[in-house]
Order: structure tokens, then sequence, then C-alpha cells
């Protein structure tokens, strides 16, 4: 038997690029995968079919996979589902269940695509930064958290940052480890000017720096981060943020790259598993409509290769098929240049797989 790959394609665009990414899956090994694939509903179109976002059943597939593609959920009608509902299932829940503390977020810019970012290309070209988010801590999963009724009958909403060391640490060292093996910088980015959580987080971060001599280390406030991303983003090599930083910071990293559809991540823990999910959401304003850009779930896949299965060759082939069709001129909308060639999800996905089996 072949690895085991869960596919969850999830709704809206979630869908139309997943359905690529397993194309490009099966073209790499000729028309048939090596790996056993297996695809399961979750988000909205899990809940109109079985009645919840994340069935028992998808989570025992989840438990059993040795990597997970997931594409993205939400959408106006899963957004209106009541948050015990949202929040005890989906996204969140395999994250934490699976321990995938790590999620790294290549912002990587394609020569090709020097001019189709918003910023200038003297400020992006040749920009390669990794943003490492933490996943399992933070606001996300903080308590206590809910709605409350105060005496005077207003109501609160209450969410809590926490950090515990631990969770700390053991981001930091995957963030040092990266650094040491890339150009061997680390800026660690929080608020610790004003929140004792993060207080925290400096100065573990610090304090792991010193395992790490030859790891140029740097600490930045996330509003100074934010600006210095736009305005000098070569300066950075990995970024290492707790979750709702950067989950913030990744998306406007990926506008330096040219769109939010070319941005991937990897979700890692402790060990070999993890999931794979493009760094953009379900998209409901280009849905169903052949809009969407699957590169970013394409080079999640090729990442799934790499950090799953140990297949860098087959990452490669993956990574510089995406290279090959960008040089010939296939451009999906939210990247489209003057006298570039027009593709639609489909067709980019058919141009990778026809660079591939060239
Ligand atoms: P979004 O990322 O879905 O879309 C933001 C903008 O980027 C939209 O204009 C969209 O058309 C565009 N875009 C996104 N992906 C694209 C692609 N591959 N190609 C071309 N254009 C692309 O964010 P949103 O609109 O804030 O959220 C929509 C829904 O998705 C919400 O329900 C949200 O909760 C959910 N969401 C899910 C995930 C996930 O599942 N990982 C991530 C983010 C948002
Ligand atoms: C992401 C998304 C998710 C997050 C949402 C949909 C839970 O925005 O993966 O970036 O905030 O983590
Ligand atoms: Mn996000």
């Amino acid at each position: 038997m072949g690895k085991k790959v869960l596919v969850l394609p999830g709704d809206g665009i979630g869908k139309e690029v997943m359905a690529e990414a397993v194309k490009v899956l099966h073209a790499l090994d000729g028309g048939r995968s090596r790996f056993d694939i297996e695809e399961r509903q979750i988000g909205m179109t899990a809940y109109l079919q079985d009645g919840t976002p994340l069935s028992d059943a998808t989570l025992d597939a989840a438990d059993r996979a040795d990597a997970i593609l997931f594409g993205a959920t939400g959408g106006p009608a899963y957004d209106a589902l009541p948050a015990e509902l949202r929040n005890a299932t989906g996204l969140r829940l395999l994250r934490k269940r699976l321990a995938l503390f790590a999620n790294f977020r290549p912002a990587f810019m394609f020569p090709e695509l020097a001019d189709a970012s918003t910023l200038k290309r003297e400020v992006v070209e040749g920009l390669d930064l990794m943003i490492l988010r933490e996943l399992n801590g933070d606001l996300y999963y903080g308590e206590p958290r809910g709605i409350r009724e105060l005496p005077s009958g207003e109501r609160i909403g209450i969410n809590t940052m926490s950090y515990a060391e631990s969770e700390i640490e053991r981001v930091a060292h995957a963030g040092f480890q990266a650094a040491r093996a890339r150009r061997r910088k680390l800026c660690s980015v929080d608020k610790a000017n004003v929140l004792e959580a993060m207080l925290l987080w400096r100065e573990v971060v610090t304090r792991v720096s010193r395992g790490y001599p030859e790891v140029e280390t740097s600490h930045m406030f996330v509003d100074a981060a934010a600006m210095a991303l736009m305005r000098n983003p070569r300066q950075f090599d990995v970024v290492l943020t707790p979750n709702v930083f950067g989950d913030i910071l990744s998306d406007a990293a990926a506008m330096l790259t040219g769109s939010i559809g070319m941005l991937p991540s990897a979700s890692l823990g402790a060990g070999s598993k993890g999931m794979y999910e493009p760094v953009h959401g379900c998209a409901p304003d280009i849905a169903g409509r052949n809009l969407a850009n699957p590169l970013a779930m394409i080079l999640s896949a090729a990442m799934m290769l790499r950090h799953s299965f140990g297949l860098e060759p087959e990452a490669r082939r993956v990574e510089q098929a995406v290279r090959g069709v960008l040089a010939k001129g296939w451009r999906t909308a939210d990247i489209r240049q003057p006298g570039t060639r027009p593709a639609g999800t489909r067709e980019m996905g058919d141009a990778v797989v026809a660079e591939l089996t060239r």
C-alpha cells in the first residue's frame, strides 16, 4: 500500500484548486499516483451532507493519514453557523488535534511575476522570506472565550491571548532550525510593549536564540513589522510570529509575491505528518467560475512531497513546472499582466501537468 494522503477540498474555490493539485499528483507518476488518496468533505459542504462540518469518520481518516491536503472552507452560510458549531469543528480542531503547531508560509517571488505585484519591482524582486506562524495557541484557542451577558444586560465578547512557555519554545526551535538552513536570520514579531503574553513570547524566543549563535536574531513589534514588510521586505529571512499576527502578516506578504493565489503553506508538528493548505480562503466572490489561481494549492502539494515524504526531487519537479508555466506566460486573472496568456483554474492546472509530462 502506498502512503495515505487525505484530500479535504472544502468549500468554494477549495474544490476547484484541489482538483488541479490532485491532477498534478497523478501526472507526477505518469497518470496513476503512488499515493493512496482518500477524499472527504469538510466545512459547509460537509455540514450540508452530514449535518456537521467535520464528521468523526473524517477525523479518523485524518488520524490515519500520512499527510493531509486541505483546500479552503467557509463562505457566508458557514460563517453564519452558530459559533459553537464552527469552533468545535473544522480547521482549528484539525490543527490542534494533530498538534500541527508550526505553519510555514513561504513568500517567494517568482521572477516572472516581479511586475504582477502591486509593489514596485525594485522592492519585491528576489524576495524569499519564510513566515513561521505558531498555529496551536494565542487568541484562537485561549480560554476563557465566548459571548457573555453582564449584570447590566449588555453582552461582552471575550477571547484570551495566552501562550505557555513550552508552546513558544517548540515553535522558536522550529524557526531557528529553519533559519539555520536558510540565510541565518530570524526576526521575531510580537507586541511585547503592551501584552504580557507577548512579553513572555519575547523572553522565551530570546532564551532559545542563545542556542543558535550562528543565527542573527532580531525582534519587532507587529505594527512596525507590517510597515517594514511593505517598505523593505527583502530584509527578512525567517519571520517568527504568534498565531494571530502571522495570519494577518501572511496575507500581506502574499501580495508582495503578486497574489494570495500564489502562497502555499505547510502545517507541521513533531513528526513527518503534516497538513498542507494554501494561505487563501474559499473566495466566495469568484467561486465556481474557473477563475481561482490553483498555484498556491499545487505548491502546497509540493511542500507535502518534500516535508511528509522526503521526495525532494519530486517537490522540485512540481516547483519547476510552476516556474515553467509562468515563463510560458500562462496567467490566471489575479496575476494577469499585459501580453500574457489568459488561463482559468483548469487551464492553469493543465499547463502545469503539460510541463511536468513534457
Ligand atoms: P479569501 O482568501 O477567500 O479571499 C480574499 C480575496 O482574495 C478575494 O477577493 C478572493 O477572490 C481572492 N482570492 C483568494 N484566493 C484566490 C485564488 N486562489 N485565486 C485568485 N484570487 C483569490 O478571504 P475572505 O474573502 O476574507 O474569506 C472568505 C471565506 O473564506 C470566509 O468564510 C473565511 O472564513 C474563509 N477563509 C478560509 C480559509 C481557510 O480555509 N484556510 C482561509 C481564509 C479565509
Ligand atoms: C488561514 C485562515 C484561517 C485562520 C481561518 C479560516 C480559521 O484565515 O488559514 O489563514 O485564521 O487560521
Ligand atoms: Mn488567514
